[in-house]
């Protein structure tokens, strides 16, 4: 992806969860001066890859299939530290997240504001395809059974639990939705089993400058090459 378009996308994501009413810590806003400058404080904030971070899931369209987030809190797995995780998205209307599980996280996705969100679900079978057994989901603790690849939707509000190896993907119907993230540890790098996407992180073609770091930014700003 475009630095440009990294930049841009930040950019209206700062505006659409400002305009829902949901309030980011303060380095959030920080340009890249201001990173440099008070660096010495935020190794906690880097350790734990907290703060803006995009894929287009290596499809090369975003706005088709893709994803921005704003991690604000997480632990590392096996430390003793948090074991705990906070994430804020915005997903697009007809904006897929493809089908994935985690082996090691449990995640309760709910809906923040905006239009509905769309899941599409599966249970994974032991060699880790799409099962086609039926399956229990609970929506605000409430049990559903639902069939192999149904469709769920969460209107402003709702949230739905997701198990670990649960195959699901989603997308927003209606307008764009605010999209919260409450769940065990996350481990991007290691515990997501995607079906069919390619890649987790995006390669940045540096067409411009950097106006907001994504988490992948900030080994280069402690390496010093930023
Ligand atoms: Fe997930």
């Amino acid at each position: 992806m475009k630095r440009s378009q990294i930049n841009a996308l930040v950019e209206k994501s700062m505006d659409f969860m400002l305009g829902n009413s949901f309030y980011l810590p303060e380095w959030a806003y920080w340009d890249r001066e201001r990173w440099l400058k008070e660096a010495e404080s935020c190794s906690r904030i880097f350790e734990l890859q907290l703060g803006w971070d995009l894929t287009d899931f290596g499809s090369g369209n975003f706005n088709q299939r893709g994803l921005i987030l704003f991690t604000l809190r997480n632990g590392i797995p096996g430390s003793g530290g948090k074991g705990y995780a906070e994430k804020i998205m915005i997903v697009g209307r007809k904006q897929e997240t493809p089908y994935h599980f985690h082996w090691h996280k449990r995640e309760d996705i709910i809906n923040r504001g905006g239009g509905r969100l769309v899941f599409q679900l599966h249970g994974s079978t032991v060699a880790e395809e799409l099962s086609d057994k039926p399956f229990d989901i609970y929506i605000d603790e409430r049990k559903y059974r639902i069939g192999a690849g149904e469709y769920v939707e969460l209107s402003p509000g709702q949230s739905l639990c997701l198990e670990r190896g649960v195959y699901h993907r989603f997308f927003a119907e209606d307008g764009d939705v605010l999209c919260g993230e409450v769940s065990d540890v996350n481990d991007d790098v290691n515990d997501n089993r995607f079906l069919d996407a390619p890649g987790r992180f995006p390669d940045i073609e540096e067409d411009e400058a950097i106006r907001h770091l994504l988490v992948g930014d900030y080994a280069g700003l402690e390496g010093g090459s930023l």
